[in-house]
């Protein structure tokens, strides 16, 4: 059985991009393999939160996890913060790593772009996620593609201590799918669809009322041709739409615009209004059941402990491998 982790940071707004890129796989993973999944909650104050909005949108999260299919009796859910380890192991790795491999993180460029001087923890975050990947001794990570990069540095990183230090990590693998391995934005198809984006139509969220989706494809930007065609680079806003339709009903982006010929984008989009009302349904239905039961927060302090343990293992090695204490 292989080792699977990955996690998605407490930050609001979880959209169908979060859901295509990473949380389709989370469920997907869990027969087969060992899978832990984790509410990133360290990763999320890299920038200023609220407390309270976060503690709210960690239990969200957790209830998001359930509600699109991450079953507790086989997978662990937990909340990075409960287990000390993702802390200090990323401190370890922090010494194992260099400026100059950090400051090509494209993320860490995006977003301290404009800023004077930047948080120490957005130029570091990428260490943090290595820490977690190899806490677990995890074999797949499953995520978007915007996660590449970090996956490569936390390759290296484990790489770098087998070889300097002794052999003390397992080299995980990224996995991405295709389809849904990066929606863009509905407003302006050459950025990603993001959680923190003003325009509330770029986006679809998880939870988002049928009227909302329907206005939000509806205003979609697409182009003057009027040719339902994949053509990301001519055609990036259909282009888009189409691989968001395709990610949903399971049908190739060949057969989409095979049964589109001749069609209008009006038509197009109508029938991709029901796909995604149809396959948020279910979402909203779950979490509405989920959220405010005692029985989740007893599935993270559950799931907590079960990830404590196996972090607690690998720490040991690692002190000693790193020869710390005594
Ligand atoms: P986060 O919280 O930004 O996003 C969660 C997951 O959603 C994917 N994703 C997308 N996929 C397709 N299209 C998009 N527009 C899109 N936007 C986001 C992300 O790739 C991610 O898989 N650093 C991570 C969280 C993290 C993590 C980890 C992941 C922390 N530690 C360890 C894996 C393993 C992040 O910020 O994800």
């Amino acid at each position: 059985m292989k080792r699977v982790f990955s996690g998605v940071q407490p930050t609001g707004n979880i959209h169908i991009g979060n859901y295509l890129g990473a949380l389709k796989q989370f469920v997907e993973l869990q027969d087969e393999n060992q899978c832990i999944y984790c509410i990133v909650d360290l990763h999320s104050i890299t920038v200023p939160q609220d407390p309270r909005e976060l503690r709210k949108h960690i239990l969200d999260v957790a209830a998001l996890y359930m509600a699109v299919g991450i079953d507790p009796e086989k997978s662990i859910i937990f909340v990075q913060s409960d287990v000390s380890g993702h802390a200090e192991l990323s401190w370890i790795l922090t010494c194992n790593s260099y400026t100059g491999e950090l400051s090509r993180m494209t993320q860490f460029k995006d977003k301290s772009k404009g800023r004077e001087s930047a948080p120490a923890g957005l130029f570091t975050y990428p260490i943090l996620m290595a820490a977690d990947i190899l806490l677990y001794d995890s074999d797949i990570v499953p995520v978007g593609n915007d996660q590449k990069q970090h996956i490569e540095l936390c390759r290296d990183i484990a790489i770098r201590v087998n070889n300097t230090v002794k052999k003390t990590f397992v080299v995980p693998e990224g996995r991405f799918l295709k389809a849904g391995a990066r929606i863009m934005a509905l407003d302006d198809p050459s950025s990603k669809m993001s959680k923190s984006a003003e325009n509330i139509h770029s986006r679809i969220s998880l939870l988002d009322d049928d009227g909302k989706i329907k206005k939000s494809i509806m205003r979609a930007t697409t182009d003057s041709e009027g040719e339902i065609r994949f053509d990301p680079e001519a055609k990036p806003g259909i282009s888009n739409l189409m691989n968001i339709y395709s990610a949903f009903s399971g049908e190739s982006l060949e057969d989409i615009q095979t049964s589109y010929s001749g069609k209008g984008y009006g038509d197009f989009k109508k029938d991709l209004v029901g796909i995604v009302q149809e396959a948020m349904a279910p979402i909203k239905k779950n979490f509405n059941e989920i959220r405010e039961t005692q029985e989740l927060k007893d599935i993270l302090t559950l799931g907590a402990e079960k990830a404590g343990a196996i972090a607690e293992k690998t720490m040991k090695r690692v002190k000693e491998n790193f020869g710390l204490g005594f």
